[in-house]
């Protein structure tokens, strides 16, 4: 699996902490940026990210700024995307299992960095589970298809 990531100056150093462990896990990612902690607009981030994962240059993103939620909606505007901005691991969880989120976003100035790793950890582990969920999912999609 390869992992997308993508950050405003607000999540630059929850991010870098991120790449560290998929290193150590042996887990290939893209960084897009940003590569600094100078101040940028998070829509920027998230588009990139988000245009990543729906081509499948990455499997799945990671997405983060200072509390996660306006990355988390620029993420949603890009068709296909399902970014679930988590703060635990069970939401983290049951956001892939039932709704097969294709982007995980966090808050780099809300949570600790513990706590993260352990939020994406239960991310990357999870497997959606079809089922009602897929028609459930399908609808969304006839959402953003009718608009
Ligand atoms: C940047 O200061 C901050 O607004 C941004 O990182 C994010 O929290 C927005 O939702």
């Amino acid at each position: 699996m390869k992992i997308g990531l993508g950050s405003d100056h607000g999540g630059y150093e929850l991010k870098e902490y991120i790449k560290e462990y998929l290193k150590k896990q042996n887990i290939e990612y893209i960084d897009y940026g940003t590569y600094s902690q100078e101040s940028v607009d998070y829509p920027d981030y998230g588009e990139k990210l988000s245009k990543a994962v729906v081509s499948g240059e990455v499997d799945r993103g990671i997405a983060i700024c200072g509390t996660g939620i306006g990355i988390s909606i620029a993420c949603n505007k890009v068709k296909g995307i399902r970014c679930a901005l988590c703060g635990d691991t069970y939401s983290a969880r049951m956001s892939v299992e039932h709704n097969n989120a294709n982007i995980l976003a966090l808050g780099g100035r809300v949570i600790g960095k513990d706590l993260a790793i352990e939020i994406v950890s239960a991310w990357l582990s999870a497997k959606f589970q079809g089922g009602r969920h897929e028609r459930r999912i399908n609808k969304i999609s006839s959402i953003e298809s009718n608009l």
